[in-house]
């Protein structure tokens, strides 16, 4: 036991302002659709799949759901390589099929988010198709580059290299230049200098709106436009990289250029000169806790959440409570002045699942933190029970990043682990799919970790998460100051409150210890206070009083009082 008689630690207090629309202080939950639920028995989930469920995201009652892609496309990156961006992929369904989505969401009263990847379409695009031809005007659709050549030896026109390694440039016969791709060759750049692409995209979004979608989730902004200069990248020095990894090079000239700001704004205007409510945008922008000033401009140019990755991508298991204060304090501080919503992301489709990151025994701990401080939660399909990355082997990886780093690194890079079918019962393939087989093998767990199970159980992953979605929406999380406090570096504590009523607060033991401390004096709350809910029964239960002034915390437990 670890008794702290004293506390270090400052807090900072932060009023969120109050507002009406609907997706303020709420979770919204992704929805990844090769995954979520098989309807027709091919072993790949699809649009009917996640309409038979629906009943299950209201019953959580998340405000709305993104959809990874759903288009045309011939899935090397499965759905983030498009191939028509107002179409549907016959593995998916049909416009149809969406159509039924969309209205049986609406009496749910479940908003729908659309995934928009503007970055890159599919190297089968017949755009491309015909830009290879120079067949105008998709002969300007892409961005192509005459190659240089050193001592008669062919070389890309620079050094800018993708995302997933290596030269962002791949050289066409045909054309007899190089297209430039952000990502794999199969996903080459559009170019939003062409008035006539900007169109089409701006089409894209009137189509689905116009289905009736309520926003959309826009890919990869960051890279939608490249410094037409094309010069050399600087390149960082001292990163003990492989040469063709992307971190190696200081991205000033390929990622959130000031054009890229215009064109979310241009979308934004798109968007609100339609009929109907306010369409929700939320940009996949991630940055580094030192260049948190991108995602803040990604608002003012028109998004209502620019993604805050920092919890999957900043964050780990041997984070510190104070790393934990100082980044979120950061990001409450440079929010923008005015009536932005702040956002929280658990998890998503590119990264390993929160388990797996901060262990099985934090598994709800930043859910907790989500629904706590003031803002959006943003959760992955699973999360709502725990699930686990999937130990797959190399055989059986299909994700291009994880295939292409080979078999001794694969596990490092793929995102397969953390795609693998929703476990919804123990029944065959967790009840996703009626085929033993699918495309990507369900984790074995799922005869114990599913979510029938976890239904009829006690202080499961379920139960807790339906009270994080309840406490979401009181009063005080909506409008309660926040104090962020880190006790000696080995408690973790959010304190909302309201002057004159009950403050909320969420208290973490980052160490493997019990920690006992006199909560009431050092946090200034009341003596007397309940748990509203615990992420271990085993040392609290829902609703039990607690004496906060001689408080002890097991190893790793989450507990939020009121
Ligand atoms: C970001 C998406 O989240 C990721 O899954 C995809 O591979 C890349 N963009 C390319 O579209």
């Amino acid at each position: 036991m670890f008794k702290i008689t004293f506390l270090i630690g400052l807090f900072i207090i932060v009023s969120s302002a109050p507002s009406e629309e609907w997706w303020r202080d709420t979770f919204i939950y992704q929805v990844y659709p090769r995954s979520f639920k098989d309807s027709n028995g091919d072993g790949i989930g699809d649009i009917n799949g996640i309409t038979s469920k629906l009943e299950h995201l209201a019953d959580l009652n998340v405000s709305a759901f993104w959809i990874s892609p759903f288009f045309k496309s011939p899935m090397s990156d499965f759905g983030y390589d498009i191939s028509n961006f107002t179409d549907i992929d016959p593995i998916f369904g049909t416009l149809d099929d969406f159509s039924k989505l969309i209205t049986k969401a609406k009496s749910l009263n479940l908003k729908v988010i659309l995934d928009f990847v503007p970055n890159h379409s599919s190297d089968q695009h017949p755009w491309f198709q015909k830009s290879i031809k120079r067949i105008v005007p998709y002969d300007n659709y892409y961005v192509w580059r005459n190659a240089t050549y050193v001592n008669s030896t062919r070389r890309p026109p620079n050094n800018w290299l993708s995302v997933t390694r290596g030269s962002a440039w791949t050289w066409n016969e045909v054309r007899q230049q190089y297209y430039l791709h952000q990502f794999s060759f199969f996903q080459p750049d559009l170019n939003f200098r062409s008035s006539a692409l900007n169109k089409e995209m701006k089409n894209a979004l009137s189509f689905w709106t116009k289905r009736g979608v309520d926003g959309f989730r826009i890919d990869a902004i960051i890279h939608a436009f490249e410094d037409d200069r094309f010069l050399d990248e600087p390149v960082k020095p001292n990163t003990g990289l492989p040469a063709n990894h992307p971190d190696t090079l200081d991205h000033i000239y390929t990622r959130n250029q000031n054009e890229t700001y215009q064109l979310l704004r241009s979308w934004r205007n798109h968007l609100d000169a339609m009929n109907g409510t306010k369409k929700i945008i939320l940009t996949e922008s991630y940055t580094t806790l030192d260049e948190l000033n991108h995602s803040m401009r990604y608002y003012e140019y028109g998004a209502d959440i620019a993604f805050n990755f920092m919890f999957v991508t900043s964050f780990n298991n041997s984070s510190a409570p104070t790393d934990f204060k100082k980044g979120i304090e950061k990001w409450l501080a440079l929010m923008p002045k005015g009536n932005y919503s702040s956002n929280w992301v658990v998890d998503n489709h590119d990264n390993n699942r929160v388990s797996a990151r901060f262990g099985k025994i934090r598994a709800d701990q930043l859910t907790m933190v989500a629904a706590v401080l003031p803002g959006v939660g943003v959760v992955y399909y699973g999360d709502e029970i725990g699930m686990e990355d999937t130990w797959l082997s190399y055989n059986e990886t299909v994700d291009p990043i994880g295939c292409n780093a080979g078999p001794e690194n694969y596990h490092i890079t793929s995102r397969d682990p953390a795609r693998t079918p929703f476990q919804w019962d123990s029944s065959t393939s967790a009840g996703f799919s009626t085929n033993k087989t699918t495309w990507l093998r369900v984790n074995s767990n799922y005869h114990t970790l599913n979510l029938a199970a976890q239904k009829t159980t006690p202080y499961s992953h379920y139960s807790i998460f339906k009270k994080l979605v309840k406490l979401k929406m009181m009063p005080v999380i909506k409008m309660g100051t926040v104090e962020i406090i880190s006790i000696i570096d080995m408690v973790f504590v959010i304190v909302r409150r309201v002057p004159g009523t009950h403050p909320i607060v969420l208290l973490i033991n980052f160490t493997d210890r019990n920690v006992s401390f006199d909560a009431a004096n050092h946090l200034n709350i009341p003596t007397n206070m309940s748990v509203y809910a615990t992420s271990s029964q085993n040392s609290y239960t829902d609703g039990m009083s607690i004496n906060t002034s001689s408080l002890v915390l097991i190893p790793a437990v989450s507990v939020i009082l009121m």
